[in-house]
């Protein structure tokens, strides 16, 4: 089934998991692809699995009823910043593996209500969790000109066009879809640059108003300033992003942590291999450190 959401790197997070044993977080449990392979490669383990999305975890649910019966897995709907309630409502002390696969699942972005994907029309939607409030219409539409200016500057790193689509974006308004957002960022752009963008035009302006709908970037910041606590020693966390803000934020959060040791130095991609079987892995970039 085609919006089935393939796990990116699975391989490798059970290379870096293969030493462990025990207990395991899956902080984006989204389709249980990944929890999948944990349960079913390493033998004993058991997985707690967050999500915001109910529908990421019902998917898992059907998924891995059978390990959920065994009592080797836990869903739960939380978001990972809330991680260490979680487990404290758990009565989890500590645990061995942690997995963050940032970004969206299939399931998400090959669903036209949902609003993330250009390519369908959709309402201005975005969110991850669908309980939260602000959507991207907000953004779109609430925004003033210089945060929008800001955000397309900055989260999409439209260093050159960023005035030029926030002002196209105000005239727009209101906007109320997925297309009509891509027409004001298209009149926004001259022609050539349209057709020398390797990517969809808009991609990096979906993606910026993606981050702020469900303040990513943040989130990602203060999970990571604790994330080492929840480890034992010898543990290990992995993390797995798709924009180079998150893979900076990773990089320099797991560096500077005096509780951890980087294992790898410069950050693992996917292979040729994978990349030709589901493209989307393309912009994947893994990180892994271990607890001292
Ligand atoms: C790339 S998908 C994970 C796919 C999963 N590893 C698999 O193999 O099926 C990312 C998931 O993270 C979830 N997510 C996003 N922000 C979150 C947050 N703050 N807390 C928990 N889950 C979150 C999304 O809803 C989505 O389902």
């Amino acid at each position: 089934m085609e919006w089935i959401h393939v796990p990116v790197m699975a391989e490798e997070v059970l290379h870096y998991f293969s030493s462990l044993n025990g207990l395991f977080l899956d902080c984006t449990v989204g389709a249980g692809g990944h929890s999948e392979a944990i349960l079913t490669n390493i033998e004993g383990s058991v997985v707690i699995g967050l999500d915001v999305d109910n529908d990421a975890l019902s998917l898992a649910k059907r998924r891995l009823s059978e390990f959920e019966k065994q009592g080797r897995l836990y869903l739960v709907k939380s978001s990972y910043v809330y991680a260490k309630n979680v487990l404290e409502q758990l009565k989890v002390q500590s645990i061995s593996g942690i997995l963050m696969d940032l970004g969206m699942s299939t399931l998400q972005l090959t669903s036209s209500e949902r609003g993330f994907a250009f390519s369908m029309d959709g309402p201005l939607d975005m969110r991850m969790d669908k309980d939260q409030e602000l959507t991207a219409y907000d953004v779109v539409n609430s925004w003033s000109e210089e945060q929008l200016r800001r955000l397309f500057f900055e989260y999409a790193e439209e260093k050159r066009y960023a005035r030029r689509i926030a002002s196209s974006i105000v005239r727009f308004r209101p906007i109320r879809t997925t297309q009509e957002l891509a027409r004001a960022v298209a009149r926004a752009l001259p022609e050539s640059e349209k057709r020398a963008r390797k990517r969809h035009f808009a991609t990096r302006i979906f993606q910026a108003i993606r981050i702020a709908v469900n303040n990513e970037l943040e989130n990602l910041k203060e999970f990571l300033s604790y994330a080492p606590e929840l480890l034992c020693p010898g543990g290990r966390i992995v993390i797995i992003s798709f924009h180079s803000l998150e893979d900076r934020i990773v990089k320099e959060s797991l560096r500077s942590n005096q509780n951890l040791t980087v294992i790898t130095k410069k950050p693992v991609k996917p292979t040729q291999e994978e990349i030709a079987k589901n493209p989307k892995a393309r912009s994947a970039k893994m990180r892994v450190a271990e607890r001292k």
